[in-house]
């Protein structure tokens, strides 16, 4: 079964159409590559917390998405706030994948240390943040990607052992 999908680009200027977001389509692209993944839904949201915070919450309580990847507001600027919005909303943290993102992504600019993304779990849906550029969504979902069919086959209560 796919794995069913929600991308959200956080982006003050992008919401108001002031600038194409093109970290949202990178991701669409590379997941549809990947084929386990559905994209069932993509919005684009400002950088006000309570906006992220009703999207996340929204796709998760709706009990049919299995996984949100969110991009964009993850640095330092004043209004980068993504991961206290999705720290606000998460039941369970799910650390692993924002240090093996940023462990990775130092091997390629140390501005990797600059990314603050988290990521966690609420109900049955797991979400990650990714930094705003294409390029930087691009490296670090190819990060985690080998990781995620198994993540979401235990979140959604897959009982059997763990081979490796
Ligand atoms: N991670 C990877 N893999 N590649 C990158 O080019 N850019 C960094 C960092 N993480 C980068 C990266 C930069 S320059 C910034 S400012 C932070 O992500 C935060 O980005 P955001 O505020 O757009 O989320």
């Amino acid at each position: 079964m796919l794995l069913r999908t929600a991308i959200l680009t956080i982006s003050d200027r992008g919401s108001k159409g002031e600038r194409q977001d093109l970290s949202g389509p990178a991701l669409r692209e590379r997941l549809g590559e990947a084929e386990a993944f559905i994209v069932v839904d993509e919005r684009i949201v400002s950088d006000e917390p309570d906006e992220i915070k009703a999207a996340l919450t929204n796709w998760c309580d709706s009990g049919s998405m299995a996984l949100i990847l969110t991009t964009g507001g993850t640095g330092f600027s004043p209004r980068d706030l993504a991961p206290e919005a999705t720290m606000a909303v998460v039941d369970r943290p799910a650390p692993g994948f924002a240090e093996a993102m940023r462990l990775e992504s130092l091997k390629i600019t140390p501005h990797a240390m600059i990314s603050r993304a988290v990521a966690g779990i609420r109900g049955s849906t797991l979400i990650i943040n990714f930094p705003g550029s294409p390029k930087a969504a691009r490296e670090c979902l190819e990060v985690v990607l080998p990781a995620l069919p198994h993540a979401l086959e235990k979140l959604a209560g897959d009982p059997s052992d763990c081979g490796s």
